[in-house]
C-alpha cells in the first residue's frame, strides 16, 4: 500500500491508484523534466519563495515552458499543505516535459508539460541518527556538468548512494578534480579551527535551499563562515562535517571512510547550529515569516 492517498496530476486532486501518465511520457523515457521538494512544518510551507525560485531556473535551464505563473504555483503549494492536513509533510513537484506521439531525442515545442505533485509525512532525522551521526564514504562524481539543475535524471545518484550504502556507509560525499562538492540529495558543510565552510554555488552542485539557511543562521548568531572549494584533503582533516536537505535538515557526519571525524562524535558547533534551526522550524510552525 502506497503511504500517499491522493495525488495532484495535471490540474486535478485523484487517488493514486487513478493517477496515469502516458508510457511516452518524456519524463519516463528520458529524465526529462525538473522537480522540488518542500517541507511543511506544521502546516507552514518552508521557504516556498525560494523553491519556486529554483524551480523557474531549473525549467528555464532545460528549456520547458514554465506551466503555471508564481501566483498558481503558490496556490498549489499552499493546497497542497492544506490537503496534507496537521503535522509536518514534504511536498515533492515534479514537471516533465510531456507526452510526445513517439520517443524522439528532439522534442516538439508544443509539448504540453505533465505536473505531479504528492504530499508524504515528514518525521525529521531519525532522533538515534542525530546522536550518533552519519557515517559516509567518498566516491568520485560520476554525475554530469549541470548538476545545478534540480532535473529528474537521477540515475548517477542513485548509484552512487547504494554503492555507498553497499560498502556499509549512510551517504557518500562526492569528489570531483580533487574537490569535495555535496552529498547524494545533499549540502556539504565542513567546520576547521571554528570557521564554517561550504563549497560555493556552481555547476557542479545543487543551490541548495537549506544550504542559504544554514548559512544565514551562521551570519545572524556570529558564526564565521566562507564559501570555499573543499579540498579533498581538507575534508579529511575537518573536525565537523554536515549534509544538509529539505529532508535531512543538518545532519553531522562522524564517519569519513571509516575514520572517525574529529572525535567521532556530532560536533560543538552542529550542535548550536542544529539549535538555531529547530528554533527556526518551531517559528514557522508559530506562524510567523522569519524562517
Ligand atoms: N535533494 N544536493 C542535491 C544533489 C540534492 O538532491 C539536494 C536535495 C540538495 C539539498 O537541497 P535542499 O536543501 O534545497 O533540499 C543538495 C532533495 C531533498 C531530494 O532529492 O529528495
Amino acid at each position: 500500500m502506497p503511504e500517499v492517498a491522493e495525488v495532484y496530476l495535471d490540474g486535478r486532486f485523484v487517488p493514486i491508484g487513478d493517477a496515469r501518465v502516458s508510457v511516452l511520457d518524456r519524463g519516463f523515457l528520458f529524465g526529462d523534466g525538473v522537480y522540488e521538494v518542500v517541507p511543511v512544518y506544521g502546516g507552514h510551507l518552508f521557504r516556498l519563495g525560494q523553491h519556486l525560485d529554483r524551480l523557474a531556473a531549473s525549467l528555464a535551464a532545460v528549456g520547458i515552458a514554465d506551466p503555471y505563473d508564481r501566483a498558481e504555483w503558490e496556490a498549489l503549494f499552499v493546497e497542497m499543505a492544506r490537503r496534507a492536513g496537521p503535522g509536518d509533510h514534504s511536498v515533492y513537484l515534479q514537471i516533465t516535459r510531456g507526452a510526445d506521439v513517439r520517443r524522439d531525442h528532439v522534442y516538439p515545442p508544443d509539448l504540453k508539460p505533465t505536473v505531479f505533485a504528492m504530499s508524504s509525512p515528514l518525521s525529521g532525522p531519525p532522533a538515534e541518527q542525530l546522536a550518533r551521526g552519519v557515517s559516509v564514504r567518498t566516491l568520485e562524481d560520476i554525475r554530469w556538468d549541470r548538476c545545478d539543475i534540480k532535473a529528474v535524471t537521477l540515475l548517477a545518484n542513485v548509484m552512487l548512494r547504494q554503492a555507498a550504502r553497499e560498502a556499509g556507509a549512510d551517504d557518500a560525499v562526492l569528489l570531483r578534480h580533487g574537490f569535495a562538492l555535496e552529498g547524494t540529495a545533499s549540502s556539504l558543510f565542513m567546520v576547521h579551527d571554528g570557521v564554517l565552510f561550504t563549497p560555493p554555488k556552481s555547476r557542479h552542485l545543487l543551490p541548495g535551499v537549506t544550504r542559504d539557511l544554514v548559512l544565514e543562521l551562521a551570519e545572524a548568531n556570529g558564526l564565521a563562515w566562507r564559501e570555499e572549494s573543499i579540498p579533498e584533503t581538507v575534508l579529511r582533516r575537518a573536525d565537523e562535517i554536515w549534509l544538509t536537505s529539505s529532508t535531512r535538515e543538518v545532519m553531522p557526519v562522524t564517519r569519513l571512510d571509516g575514520e572517525p571525524v574529529g572525535d567521532g562524535m556530532p560536533g560543538a558547533v552542529w550542535k548550536r547550529m542544529h539549535g538555531w534551526f529547530q528554533a527556526c522550524k518551531q517559528r514557522l510552525r508559530s506562524g510567523s515569516e522569519s524562517c
